[in-house]
């Protein structure tokens, strides 16, 4: 059947050289701080082989993507496995296939209970809002990467925070306390 949209999820240790090519082009076409093809081969082949990998298709064509990396985060002596929102790009910008890139992240969170989260600058915000998505800015300064070179690691902080809450309750947990949040990886 012709324009039949279908949702593709793939763990990173599943996708094919061609998926992985793929991704690697697009984002140093699409974000700045990806310059080098072989460098970004690497962090992807290194760091999200357990993140999951959305595809939207359209007639097979990849139309847009994006990946929920898995994360434990120790917040007040409590344990939360959580989920990274990142790596999210539409091919075709402005035809709705963010929106839906997004509906099937929000779907695979609800279904497991999960809270995801990630980090948008302001020019993405209506998009993050219009999709659906929790959209605050003050909480970005509760966040901290716990991880290589702090100075660093606050520069390349975002100034939203974007998310949907599971039934962990963990960002109402982190509006209602003060302490910082030790993400223990780079940020994503
Ligand atoms: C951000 C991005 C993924 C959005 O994808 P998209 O496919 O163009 O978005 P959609 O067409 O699904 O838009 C969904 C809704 O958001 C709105 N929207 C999308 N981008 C918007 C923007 N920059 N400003 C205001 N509204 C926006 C659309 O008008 C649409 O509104 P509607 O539901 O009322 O019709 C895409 O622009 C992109 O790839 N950007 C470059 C990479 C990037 O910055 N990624 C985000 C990293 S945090």
């Amino acid at each position: 059947m012709k324009n039949q949209i279908k949702i593709e999820i793939k763990k990173g240790n599943e996708l094919s050289e061609r998926d992985i090519g793929f991704i690697v082009k697009i984002n140093i076409k699409t974000f700045i701080c990806c310059k080098n093809y072989e460098k970004e081969l690497k962090i992807l082949k290194d760091e999200e082989m357990k993140s999951s990998f959305f595809f939207v298709k359209k007639d097979s064509h990849i139309m847009s993507f994006g990946l929920l990396r898995p994360i434990k985060i120790k917040y007040l002596g409590k344990d939360y496995n959580l989920f990274g929102i990142s790596n999210m790009v539409s091919i075709k910008k402005g035809k709705g296939y963010g929106k839906i890139l997004v509906q099937a992240m929000k779907d695979f969170l609800s279904k497991r209970g999960k809270t995801g989260f990630g980090f948008c600058s302001n020019k993405n915000t209506e998009f993050y809002k219009k999709s659906g998505m929790i959209v605050k800015r003050k909480l970005k300064n509760r966040f901290f990467y716990n991880y290589g070179d702090s100075r660093e690691n606050k520069e390349a902080m975002q100034d939203f925070v974007i998310y949907w809450e599971g039934k962990d309750k963990f960002v109402t947990k982190v509006l209602k306390t003060k302490s910082l949040i030790k993400i223990p990886c780079e940020h994503w």
